[in-house]
Order: C-alpha cells, then sequence, then structure tokens
C-alpha cells in the first residue's frame, strides 16, 4: 500500500507557503520550527519517505532539506537512530521562546505545586501505594476484550454511564450497603463533587449541612447560589431536630461516619430525618463515602433504604480505590431522574468509558470485595497502632468516634489546636485541625482538636509518622500545661 499522510509515521504541521521552491520553503519551515523550540531538541523527526508522502513532494526534496539543515547544525543524522534536532539547538530555542512568552502568559503560569509532607497524615486519603494494580490490569484486559464497539463512540443517549456498571454497582450497593437501587436509576459520576454540582439545581435556596463538614462541599453550594445552613452535630451525628427551624428543603448528611468528627447518625435520628423529608417534601443528600470500612463490627446500612423517593444516596471510589479515579455514583430517586440527566446534559459531561467498564469487571469479578476486606484489616491495624501509641505517649490526647473509615479525631484540652498544628508542622507532620472543618456560621465552636488520617503512608512509613506526631503532641501539650 502506498504510504500517505493519514498512515505515515508522526504527524509534522509545517507551512510551506513563502517564496521559493518547495525545497527552500520545506528547509525554512524546518529551521523555524527547531529554532522556535516548535521541535524539541532530541525529537525525532520522519523518515523522508514518511514526510514525503505526508506533504506530497518528492523523497529526495526533504532529504536534501533535512541534509541541508544537518550541515547547518540543526539537525543531526546518525545510522539507525533516524534525523533528530541537535541537542545544541536546545539554548538558541529556549532563549527565544523566553523572550517571545508575553508577560501575561507568565503571569497566568500555574501556581509551583506544594512539595509533599514528609508525614502526610491529611484525613480523608486512602493508601494509594495499595492501589491493586495487577488486580485493575487484569480487569482493564477483560473489559477491552469484552467491550462492544459502540461503549468507545459518545455517551449522548444514556448520560446516566454504561449499563455494564451501573447493573454491577446495583447489585454490590444492595448487597454490601442495603442501598435500594435499580440500575436504572443509578448516575456514574467524576467524584461525589460532580455527582452533587449535578444535584445543586434541585436542593431549593437553603441546603442544611453539619456543623462540621468538607468545606468543598459547602462552598460547591455557595458558589451554585445556596445558601448553607449549620446542624449541629454531637455524638449522635447531626441533630436533624433543628431542620424544621432552617427553612432549608434539602439536607447534605455523613450518615454512616458523620465527617469529620467521627459518630454514626443515631437511629432515632435516621427515623427522624426521613420523617422530615416525608412531610415536608424535603430531600436528603446521604453521602457514603467510607461506608465500606467500619472496622468493629458491621456496617449500618444506607439510610436511603428507609425512603429511596427520598434520600439521595451517593458513594465514590475515592476512599476504597483511588481518588485519581474520579468514579463515584448516585442512587437518584424516580421523581428527579429527569431533572439530574438534565442537568447532566446541560453540564456535557461523562465519565470514561474505559474506566467505567474496568471498575463493572473489577465490581463483579470479586475483586472489590477482595480489595476492601484487606484494606480494612490494614486500615484497622493502623488505626489500633494511632490509638495505642496516642493512649500510651499523649497523655490528654483522646480518640474519639467510631472505629471506621481512614481517619481519627484526637480531642485536645481546650486552646491547644493551633499550637499542635504548629508542632505538628514542625515535625513534618501534615494534618487539620477540626477548626478548619467548621461551618463558619455555626455557633458551637466544637472542642479542639485535630483530624488524623492513617490512610495515606504507604506501610513502610506509618510507624515514622505515628511516632512523630506524638512528638509533636506531647510536646505542644506538655508545653500548654507548664
Ligand atoms: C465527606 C466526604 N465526602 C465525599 C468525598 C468524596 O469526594 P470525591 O468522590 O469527589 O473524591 C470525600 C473525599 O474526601 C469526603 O471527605
Amino acid at each position: 500500500m502506498r504510504e500517505s499522510w493519514a498512515t505515515s509515521g508522526s504527524d509534522l504541521h509545517l507551512d510551506l507557503d513563502g517564496p521559493g521552491g518547495v525545497r527552500a520553503s520545506l528547509t525554512r519551515a524546518l529551521r523555524e520550527a527547531v529554532r522556535t523550540g516548535r521541535l524539541a531538541p532530541g525529537a525525532r523527526l520522519p523518515s523522508s519517505r514518511s514526510l514525503a508522502a505526508d506533504l506530497g513532494v518528492a523523497r529526495n526534496t526533504v532529504a536534501d532539506a533535512y541534509a541541508e539543515l544537518v550541515a547547518e547544525g540543526w539537525l543531526t543524522a546518525r545510522q539507525g537512530s533516524g534525523t533528530r534536532v541537535a541537542r545544541r539547538a536546545e539554548p538558541t530555542a529556549r532563549r527565544l521562546a523566553a523572550v517571545r512568552r508575553a508577560p501575561s502568559e507568565t503571569a497566568a503560569r500555574p501556581a509551583r505545586v506544594p512539595s509533599p509532607p514528609r508525614h502526610d497524615l491529611r484525613p480523608g486519603r486512602p493508601d494509594v501505594s495499595s492501589f491493586p494494580r495487577s488486580a485493575w490490569l487484569a480487569a482493564t484486559r477483560r473489559a477491552l476484550t469484552a467491550a462492544p464497539h459502540a461503549a468507545f463512540g459518545y455517551d449522548y443517549d444514556d448520560p446516566r454511564g454504561r449499563p455494564e456498571l451501573r447493573r454491577v454497582l446495583a447489585d454490590y450497593l444492595a448487597r454490601a450497603r442495603g442501598v435500594r437501587a435499580e440500575a436504572d436509576r443509578v448516575v456514574v459520576c467524576a467524584g461525589f463533587v460532580r455527582a452533587l454540582s449535578l444535584l445543586v439545581g434541585l436542593l431549593g435556596r437553603t441546603v442544611a449541612v453539619e456543623s462540621h463538614g468538607l468545606w468543598v462541599h459547602r462552598d460547591l453550594l455557595t458558589r451554585a447560589g445556596a445558601r448553607t445552613v449549620p446542624l449541629p452535630v454531637d455524638e449522635k451525628g447531626a441533630d436533624v431536630a433543628a431542620l424544621p427551624g432552617t427553612g432549608a428543603r434539602a439536607v447534605l448528611l455523613t450518615p454512616a461516619h458523620q465527617f469529620p468528627t467521627g459518630f454514626p447518625l443515631h437511629p432515632d435520628r435516621r427515623a427522624a430525618v426521613v420523617d422530615w423529608a416525608r412531610s415536608t417534601g424535603g430531600l436528603v443528600l446521604e453521602d457514603d463515602y467510607d461506608g465500606e470500612f467500619r472496622h468493629d463490627r458491621r456496617a449500618v446500612g444506607a439510610l436511603q433504604d428507609l425512603d429511596p423517593e427520598r434520600v439521595v444516596y451517593l458513594g465514590t471510589a475515592s476512599k476504597s480505590l483511588a481518588p485519581g479515579l474520579r468514579l463515584a455514583w448516585m442512587v437518584v430517586p424516580e421523581p428527579l431522574m429527569d431533572a439530574v440527566l438534565a442537568a447532566r446534559r446541560e453540564a456535557a459531561e461523562t465519565c470514561g468509558t474505559l474506566d467505567q467498564l474496568v471498575l463493572a469487571d473489577f465490581v463483579e469479578s470479586g475483586a472489590y470485595d477482595r480489595h476492601v476486606r484487606a484494606m480494612r484489616l490494614r486500615y484497622r491495624n493502623r488505626r489500633d497502632r494511632l490509638v495505642a501509641a496516642l493512649a500510651d505517649r499523649v497523655p490528654g490526647a483522646r480518640v474519639t468516634g467510631i472505629a471506621a473509615g481512614l481517619h481519627v479525631v484526637v480531642e485536645l484540652p481546650p486552646g491547644t489546636e493551633e499550637a499542635a498544628l504548629r508542632a505538628a508542622r514542625r515535625e513534618g507532620v501534615a494534618v487539620e485541625g477540626l477548626a478548619r472543618f467548621r461551618h463558619p456560621e455555626s455557633p458551637d465552636t466544637g472542642p479542639d482538636g485535630l483530624v488524623v488520617g492513617y490512610g495515606t503512608p504507604p506501610e513502610h512509613a506509618f510507624t515514622a509518622a505515628v511516632d512523630a506526631l506524638c512528638r509533636a503532641l506531647r510536646g505542644a501539650l506538655g508545653r500548654a500545661a507548664a
């Protein structure tokens, strides 16, 4: 078959307009591409045959242009490694690129990425070093082999997500979390935040949230024009009896494991919030962010089971697998489905097909259950070690909350949170203070404390991280007591 631009090597855009013949134009265009840095030092050029086919010129024309640029020092040609941009072209290209860069472009460069902390005990993050790479790879192979061609097309027809994944998730959620789910009502999203952004138009002007929670979610609601009002939280979870006084038509809760204080919603309050929703036409958003990880007993089932028409269930792979997958799901009450799908069409957002198919295979093959069980053991072991170390070495610190998830709250004596955070920073430990999670309008300041994630460090680094935290807290509390 004759090589054409559609089948030959790598793409190279060259503008051959200008004075002189084809060879002169080509030489000039290549020189310009090297000079401006568009062709990077060391970059391999297409073979003369394939570039000639691309451009529709004689092969000799390209060979001559290459030879001229080699002679000028812009390119190098070596037997076996083809024609490449000369390394020494680099400084000129870099200098010119720097000169050409407009001041506004310089200003718009992304902020420097902060370097990772020495000991990462930030909450809400799993141990990504334990990502099940080989099982995921095996699932990828199977999913790719089985996928119909149509799976790689646009999914405008069904913005809920791939049917394979929705079916598997509906079964899994019913089995493992007690959710009443049918595949038709499952919507796959690129993370909890994206799911929340699809729902926000249905929540009314006032949304009740827990007095302590993730600011990212509150900010998203505020940016969308809603006002968030805080519900107090205590050892029975959010005080939903306060809901009628808020004027809210919707409430965002973390019933299985309040984030970050760490208590489950009391059964009386579970019933009460559903009664509130039924009697007012309200809506409950159930954020089940770490429901897979209850360490001391069977996890309490989803609140959604009490009334699937009044509760939107939201889950995510961010804790159970990895946040980088950006895969989450919600089970939407039937009456809201059209509005959610309209929001999704309007946002023109979906999730990558392949990731969805792989997750579907991963769950269906049992690999997800195996991974979650293995991680549950690992996290339980870490939590036990952390709690024991704190009890042993930091008198005055008290771990609160149930044995679940990937974080604990370490309650501290009044007035010591800031000092503890400073001491942690000095030891290279990244943690959060409880105050950071507090709703700014919450009258209840809550206790001083740290929110310590035990998921993030790789296994070999965990003991050192706990030691550093204990040192920091012991020092800070000791100084405060002196
Ligand atoms: C309380 C809570 N809900 C939900 C999520 C999941 O968010 P996403 O799925 O966007 O990663 C997190 C992640 O940190 C969280 O802490």
